[in-house]
């Protein structure tokens, strides 16, 4: 890995995929992205590992799509790249991943911390899609996933002016979880990590398809898909674990099975 590194067990339980580029403010060039596709992947299949953080530095969580790797490129390039499928691959991660934002998070850097399923900031952290100053729009998932969190309004002003959202704006509309001091913003997203780690990962893998799923479909669908998901959860031996340690009146033991 030459962009990132890994920390499999950063925390107990929780993994670590710190973007390594400072020099460059974290811009995400292809091999970035392919990297972090693989750490997904090889972090998703291990069982020791329950809640992934994927995180920058203070200046910069990522300032965006490596403009300098795309500026001369053809559509026709871009389309043989496909690089939006290694995006894909990211966004169909079955753990939880909670995106640590400092600093900048911009254009695909902000599309990369909307992929993840829950951002923590630092005080410090600033939001936004400017490709409309460099003369074309958001393409990993901005439009969509921005306007969805924020609304309407306030996602096509931030995506046709460009304008940086500080993270106070973005709490208020619901763009992320919490706002810490600069030198908390990761050790916060470790304790959240971690709250989800002690809970059945089977439950919590669930429950986080089901999540998104309220993004694809229909509320019929959604209640359907849900519903499925809920009796499955009862084919666990986590669940039966977790009601009886209530009635027991003691802390449940998850086993993943
Ligand atoms: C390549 C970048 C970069 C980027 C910063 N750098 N952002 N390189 N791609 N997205 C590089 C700069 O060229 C510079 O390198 C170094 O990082 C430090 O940046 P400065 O501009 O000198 O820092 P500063 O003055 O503090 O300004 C910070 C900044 C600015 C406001 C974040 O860098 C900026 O506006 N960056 C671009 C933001 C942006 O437009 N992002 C969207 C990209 S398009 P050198 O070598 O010159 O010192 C996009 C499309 C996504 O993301 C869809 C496809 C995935």
């Amino acid at each position: 890995m030459e962009f990132i590194i890994v920390t499999e067990q950063y925390a107990p339980a929780v993994a670590l995929i710190q973007l390594n580029r400072p020099k460059e403010l974290n811009a995400l060039n292809r091999q970035l992205m392919e990297e972090v596709r693989d750490a997904l992947k090889g972090l998703d299949a291990n069982a020791n590992v329950r809640a992934i953080i994927i995180t920058g530095n203070e200046q910069a969580f990522a300032a965006g799509a490596d403009i300098k790797q795309m500026a001369d490129m053809s559509a026709i390039d871009m389309l043989l790249i496909d690089q939006f499928s290694t995006w894909d691959q990211i966004r169909k991660t079955k753990k939880p991943v909670i995106a640590a934002v400092s600093g900048f998070a911009l254009g695909g850097g902000c599309e990369f911390a909307m992929t993840c399923d829950m951002i923590v900031a630092s005080e410090t952290a600033t939001f936004g899609q400017p490709e409309i100053k460099i003369g074309t729009l958001p393409g990993a998932g901005g439009t969509q996933r921005l306007t969805r969190a924020v609304g309407k309004a306030k996602a096509m002003e931030l995506i046709l002016t460009g304008r940086f959202m500080p993270a106070e704006e973005a709490l208020t509309h619901g763009l992320i979880n919490k706002i810490v001091p600069v030198e908390m913003y990761l050790k916060e997203a470790v304790a959240l990590a971690q709250e989800i780690a002690r809970m059945s990962p089977v439950a919590v893998q669930l429950a986080k398809e089901a999540v998104n799923r309220s993004f694809e479909t229909l509320l019929d669908e959604g209640l359907a898909f849900e519903r499925k998901n809920f009796y499955l959860s009862f084919a666990s031996a986590d669940q039966k674990e977790g009601m009886k340690a209530f009635i027991e009146k003691r802390k449940p033991n998850y086993t993943g099975k």
